[in-house]
């Protein structure tokens, strides 16, 4: 094999460093002809950036040597014959890696076994790989491995059970959350059952804040806020949370509120959610986000009590509560299980954003905002009688766009009706669709987003620009 071919991957080779005793002695070896075993190697793909690699699992030092020899080539075994999926085998790398290198002679420091016993539980979050095995493995005793890792299994069992408490409350039946996380459901059932954090209130009034209190019991900060804020009313959560409670049919929020949901395209404020949650369901009903992307909706609802199922074609783990479903158009199965009494619908607004969204898609399954005006409405009007058949007499459709016109460099007079879409278009989608339209709730956007050198195009091109972002609420007839 080429050398120049071959990966050194820190996180799965055992040695924290390569040791310059070892090389030159094998490189001085050489020279006076001596034969060497092969190292051995193993094909992966899905490496970094979804990439193939060939990586060394033992032979680092010998590689070394044949390079400064200025030997290009070395002979080299597989593992497994077979490319692997790197990032499903890490920690069946990491332990064959370490088995290969405790077994001849440099042996591996009592430092470089401490570092693969770290990088072995940091490659295994759901606590998998037992510490007996761990030490016999690696030949230390059970006390040391304890020593090594306990601070890492306790950072990965504590961010595991709050995924079990978040799930719990968003309304996740047990055996759903056990088959998600990996545990058994009784397991699950005890951390569900045990999640009383203390008292959030005692360090509240001992000068802490909500990111402090989140980090101590080292859980995200919505679920910290909906632990603080459970029990309390709708109202009194508004006003603990500081968002004024908005009386008429205009919701203007001047910016997202950072504490909840992701960084994501097209984000929208948690404030519009909490005020949809407030005037249109109660505590324990179900909303269903078919788009949920930086899930400002799961967050919400587990503000608010209310349990919540999201989907989105783009899923990560930092949001386990976002199911991967790809809508289509056309009829299709309905992936929700249990029916919703409300859906908060927050597509990509046509073609806004098109290039991010299709970043977190694929060719197959494109996001919405790549297909032409004729597929997005058709797509809309599949879905509206999806959604229709699919829930309850009562189920309440909160849907929210915003006008589409190539605003940004067609003046308003030339505008091409044929081009435009509108809620308009949405309202009578909706219609067509046995649903009716009982409140247009203007929620615009701020205007803070374009520059003043925009704004001054814009007005010499006599360009009329958006920022109606409106929320319809429709029910079945
Ligand atoms: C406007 S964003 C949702 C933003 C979200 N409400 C928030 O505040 O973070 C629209 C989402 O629709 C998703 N999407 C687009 N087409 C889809 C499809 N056909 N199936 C599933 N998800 C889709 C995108 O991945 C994107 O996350």
């Amino acid at each position: 094999m080429k050398i120049k071919n071959l990966t050194w991957d820190k996180a799965i080779y055992p040695r924290t460093a390569k040791s310059r005793q070892t090389i030159t002695a094998y490189a001085e070896a050489l020279a006076a002809g001596a034969k060497f075993p092969p190292i051995k190697v193993q094909r992966v793909f899905n490496y970094q950036d979804g990439q193939k690699a060939t990586i060394i699992l033992d032979g680092n030092h010998r590689c070394e040597a044949f390079r400064e020899k200025g030997i290009q080539e070395i002979q080299a075994i597989e593992w497994k014959d077979q490319p692997l999926d790197f990032q499903e085998n890490k920690t069946a790398l990491l332990f064959e890696s370490a088995r290969s290198n405790i077994s001849h002679g440099d042996r591996l420091t009592t430092r470089d076994k401490k570092q693969v016993a770290r990088n072995i539980a940091l490659s295994d979050p759901e606590c998998h790989v037992r510490e007996m095995d761990l030490a016999e493995k690696l030949g230390v005793s059970r006390q040391s491995i304890n020593l090594w890792v306990s601070d890492i299994r306790a950072r990965q069992r504590t961010s595991r059970d709050s995924t079990i408490i978040r799930l719990a409350r968003l309304g996740w039946i047990q055996e759903k959350i056990s088959d998600k996380v990996g545990l058994s459901r009784n397991r699950v059932s005890e951390i569900v059952g045990n999640a009383n954090i203390g008292n959030i209130d005692t360090l509240l009034s001992q000068g802490h804040d909500m990111e402090y209190i989140a980090r101590h019991f080292r859980m995200d900060l919505p679920l910290a806020w909906a632990l603080k804020l459970h029990g309390k009313t709708d109202r009194e959560k508004f006003k603990e949370l500081g968002w004024g409670l908005r009386t008429w049919d205009q919701w203007y929020f001047n910016e997202c509120d950072q504490r909840f949901g992701d960084d994501w395209p097209g984000r929208i404020p948690a404030q519009l959610i909490a005020h949809t949650l407030y005037y249109f369901t109660k505590p324990g009903d179900l909303v269903l986000d078919p788009m949920a992307g930086g899930a400002v909706v799961p967050d919400t609802c587990l503000l608010f009590e209310r349990k919540c199922q999201a989907f989105d074609l783009a899923i990560h783990d930092r949001r386990p509560e976002i199911e991967y479903h790809y809508w289509e158009p056309g009829p299709e199965t309905w992936p929700a299980a249990g029916k919703p009494d409300l859906i908060f619908m927050d597509p990509p607004y046509y073609t806004k954003k098109k290039k991010a969204y299709q970043e977190k898609a694929s060719m197959e399954n494109p996001s919405i905002s790549s297909f032409s005006g004729k597929d997005y409405k058709g797509f809309f009007k599949d879905f509206f009688t999806l959604a229709h058949k699919n829930t309850k007499p009562t189920t309440t459709m909160a849907f929210l766009n915003a006008d589409w016109r190539d605003f940004e460099s067609t003046p308003a007079a030339e505008e091409k009706p044929d081009k435009a879409i509108t809620i308009f278009d949405f309202h009578r989608l909706l219609s067509e669709t046995g649903w009716k339209t009982i409140f247009r709730i203007e929620c615009p956007l701020s205007t803070e987003r374009l520059t003043g050198n925009q704004v001054r195009k814009m007005q010499d091109k006599r360009i009329l620009g958006t920022i109606g972002r409106t929320l319809l609420i429709a029910k079945k007839i």
